[in-house]
């Protein structure tokens, strides 16, 4: 069967990586998520006190960046290595979620992600969820999917996944962050988040796991 590229993009935290982790597990594709390497990077560029205000200081820092996905041999899924670190777990920390989109707005850190990405869906039978992948990433995707959701229940579902790891974060907290980042997302100069013209619109805000991934299925189907 022919193999076609996905690419789900839309706001933070309204599913995305949930439905494309389904999708590509039942059509024996490959998942990467986009936005573990703009995680990365920011790590990196924190725990080295990179100041990315200066275009020459990014430029020489990223000479030192090298992400790999590696399969977790246990679960089976696609984890983030910065520099042969396994950072999966890291990157998922507020600190890094609060700074992630200043740094994503840098043109040479977007190109130094985008041609890596553009690069693992050379042989297709791909799904990529981020901001610009249906846009800039692949502008010639099979099947585009734009999600969104209710704020207060994107808000809700973050929280309840952040508070597992630390119970100390507020909701206050959370909302503050997605808004954040969807406003410098949405308003960057640089590949800023957008509904591609062909893209599908996926609204969750009423519908479980189960019924998202019937829905993008059926998409698929149309398509290959
Ligand atoms: O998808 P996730 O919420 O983990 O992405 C973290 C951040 O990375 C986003 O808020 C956005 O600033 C950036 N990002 C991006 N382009 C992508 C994926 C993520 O700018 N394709």
């Amino acid at each position: 069967q022919q193999k076609i590229i996905i690419t789900i993009d839309g706001w933070s935290s309204c599913g995305k990586s949930t439905l494309a982790k389904q999708l590509a597990r039942e059509l024996g594709y490959i998942y990467i998520d986009s936005g573990a390497m703009y995680r990365a990077i920011t790590l990196y560029f924190l725990r080295n006190h990179v100041d990315w205000t200066h275009p020459e200081i990014v430029h020489e820092a990223m000479q030192h960046i090298r992400l790999t996905f590696m399969s977790n041999h246990k679960s089976g899924q696609s984890e983030m290595h910065l520099n042969g670190e396994n950072v999966e777990y890291v990157i998922r920390d507020l600190v890094v979620a609060e700074k992630v989109s200043e740094v994503a707005a840098i043109r040479e850190v977007r190109e130094f992600a985008v041609k890596q990405q553009q690069e693992m869906g050379k042989n297709k039978g791909i799904v990529m969820d981020g901001r610009d992948i249906g846009t800039v990433v692949f502008p010639h995707a099979e099947l585009k999917i734009f999600m969104t959701a209710e704020n207060e229940i994107r808000v809700k579902r973050r929280f309840q996944e952040l508070y597992e790891k630390n119970p100390n974060i507020t909701m206050e907290e959370v909302r503050a962050n997605l808004e954040m980042r969807d406003y410098i997302d949405s308003h960057r100069e640089v590949s800023p988040l957008r509904q591609a013209d062909d893209a599908l619109v996926l609204d969750n805000t009423n519908l479980t796991i189960k019924e998202q991934l019937e829905i993008a299925k059926k998409w698929v189907v149309e398509r290959v």
